[in-house]
């Protein structure tokens, strides 16, 4: 079935977008704003774009037109923020975090959940999280009038240390971190523990079983 994104209404397109582009993992973004008000916030629109450097990026959009998300009016005042990631055991959590607070209110003390110092930037990390990126901005693209896409550089991050297997090798145990991801719908999750591997084909033994030159 054809979907014409010029016909249909803004809500239907991310409506599809949303039930297809799954699962999407999860930035559990914590910002500051310059009085030091803390803000904590999950985002789906989110993924790592480069290895070097280092970029990840967030959708956020606005909770009314001319309301954009606090974590982005904490992140354009200070250039600074933290992406942690959402284990199973942080799910409850993260949930609470995304209700819809007034601007100022710190949805870390409402989850009670534990703040770590970070190195780099002055948001913490979140305790419960089992990885957390310290980032800074690089850029905010403007998506329209009331989203916009933040590149952030990471400068350094955290991993539980139980899920390290060899930290000089930078082995990192993916599955004992349980991440969750955003799937379908308003409410569906998903579990990253049922999985399977495929090698990549090296070009040579492409040609030499197709027998092509
Ligand atoms: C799992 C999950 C993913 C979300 N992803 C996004 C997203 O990618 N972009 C967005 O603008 N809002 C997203 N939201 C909604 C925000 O988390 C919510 O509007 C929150 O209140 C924003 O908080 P803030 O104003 O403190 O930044 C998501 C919510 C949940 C539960």
């Amino acid at each position: 079935m054809l979907f014409d994104f010029g016909e249909i209404e803004p809500k239907e397109r991310y409506k599809l977008l949303v039930s297809t582009i799954t699962p999407r993992p999860i930035a559990w973004v914590v910002s500051q704003n310059s009085q030091g008000v803390l803000n904590a916030a999950p985002f789906s629109f989110f993924n790592a774009f480069s290895g070097d450097p280092p970029v990840i990026g967030i959708g956020m959009g606005s909770h009314s037109p001319g309301r954009p998300k606090d974590s982005r009016v904490n992140i354009q005042e200070t250039g600074q923020f933290v992406v942690n990631l959402v284990s199973e055991e942080c799910a409850q959590l993260m949930n609470v975090t995304a209700i819809e607070f007034d601007y100022g209110v710190n949805e870390l003390e409402q989850a009670a959940l534990t703040t770590v110092q970070s190195t780099h930037v002055k948001p913490p990390r979140i305790a419960e999280s089992p990885v957390a990126f310290e980032c800074e901005l690089i850029q905010i693209v403007e998506l329209g009038t009331s989203s916009g896409l933040l590149l952030g550089r990471v400068l350094a991050m955290h991993i539980r240390d139980d899920a390290v297997i060899d930290p000089g090798k930078h082995y990192v145990d993916t599955p004992k971190l349980k991440l969750i991801a955003r799937m379908h719908g308003a409410n569906w999750y998903a579990k990253t523990s049922d999985l399977f591997k495929m090698d990549r084909i090296p070009v040579d033994d492409w040609k030499r079983d197709h027998d092509r030159p």
